[in-house]
């Protein structure tokens, strides 16, 4: 079995080694959602990632997430975008961006003027929306999507794919995870729909489907990739069939062939299997190691059991920009700081240092 340090071909996308930085919202957009400095310094920092996978991104004001996100739907966030890929690049990395929309975790507040929040069912989320730094405010009732609700979102996802390639990504992660709008398609209460993207599994893996392959039609499918956490519960998701859902959907992305599934693991090990069986291509999984963060033995073991090809370290990628390095080396993990994860500025942000060793 390949080792840690051993390089990946994931369909266009070259990693040198296998440690991946899982995508981590941390809100220090601007308030146009636009990347600054302080974000290129951040990823720059991090450029010894196999592959740095950022935090999720808009595709459309519809789809806003938490006050400070990112997006990739205006030129001025894709000129902001321009100077973190610059920046990684030139430190020698790669990244991909993560696609997302919060569908019915998004927040009126954060909105235009008079737009609700779009859902394939208004079915109200039990969940709750940052809306401010710090502030945390109930979600609400979402607005059924419409066919055409659906028509326009897909182009959003191939049209903010296309703006990540002229960003200067070296390719875009799409967020079917953790209670965003691709994971409410999947689930059965969110999904409540009746027409052909609802009913049985096949209805509920549409949306995905169609969003990869027109992403994947956009900027091609080996620079295209899809995170999923089945039956994670995220963000009041309830999958009653996950296996079923989850093995049609592995089938429709084997005919695409994407460039990589990245799991999020849950409690229940044999979805992770079942996807590494029935899906072809390259797994980049995100441990399941309960509150604690993905640790290096952890992540050694996925590979050694052939669960996955690479793996995906969130928290300690975000106390330890170094990470490679130090898995590699045995050297000391600095333990991550929550308080610093959502909002602020520098503090916990860019101001962690690399590793030193004690006889430098
Ligand atoms: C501060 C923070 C922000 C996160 N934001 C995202 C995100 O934007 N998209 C996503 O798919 N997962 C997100 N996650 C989940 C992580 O990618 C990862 O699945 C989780 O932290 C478990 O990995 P770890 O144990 O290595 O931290 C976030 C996690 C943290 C701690």
């Amino acid at each position: 079995m390949p080792s840690l340090f051993d390089p990946l071909t994931a369909g266009a996308l070259t990693l040198p080694h296998r440690v991946v930085m899982a995508p981590m919202t941390r809100n220090r957009a601007d308030a146009a959602g636009v990347p600054g400095a302080l974000m290129a310094e951040y990823y720059a920092q991090r450029a010894s990632a196999g592959l740095i996978i950022t935090e999720g991104v808009r595709v459309s004001a519809a789809g806003h997430g938490p006050v400070g996100q990112p997006g990739l739907h205006t030129a001025e966030q894709i000129a902001g975008w321009k100077r973190v890929t610059e920046a990684v690049h030139a430190a020698g990395g790669r990244i991909v961006a993560q696609l997302s929309h919060h569908g019915r975790i998004a927040h009126p507040d954060l909105l235009p003027a008079g737009v609700r929040p779009l859902a394939p069912s208004a079915v109200t989320a039990l969940s709750d929306a940052r809306t401010a730094p710090g502030v945390l405010v109930d979600t609400v009732e979402p607005r059924e999507m419409t066919p055409a609700d659906i028509a326009a979102t897909v182009r959003d996802f191939a049209a903010a794919a296309t703006a990540a390639i002229g960003a200067g990504f070296d390719g875009v992660e799409l967020q079917g995870a953790n209670g965003y709008l691709l994971h409410q398609f999947l689930s059965d209460n969110s999904n409540l729909r009746e027409d052909s993207y609802g009913g049985d599994a096949a209805g509920r893996v549409r949306f995905v489907s169609e969003v990869v392959a027109a992403v994947a039609a956009a900027v091609g499918a080996g620079r295209t990739g899809l995170r999923l956490s089945p039956a994670s519960g995220y963000n009041d998701t309830v999958e009653k069939d996950p296996a079923t859902t989850y093995g049609l959907l592995a089938d429709a992305l084997n005919a695409q062939a994407i460039a990589y599934l990245h799991i999020v693991e849950g409690p229940d090990p044999e979805l992770p299997a079942l996807l590494r069986e029935r899906w072809a291509g390259a797994v980049i999984t995100n441990p399941f190691t309960g509150d604690d963060p993905t640790d290096p033995a952890t992540a050694a073991a996925r590979l050694d059991a052939d669960l996955a090809d690479a793996v995906s370290f969130a928290r300690y990628f975000s106390a330890n920009p170094d990470l490679p390095e130090r898995i590699r080396s045995g050297a000391p993990l600095t333990e991550p700081d929550p308080d610093t994860f959502h909002d602020g500025e520098a503090a916990g942000y860019t101001d962690l240092a690399a590793h030193r060793p004690a006889n430098v």
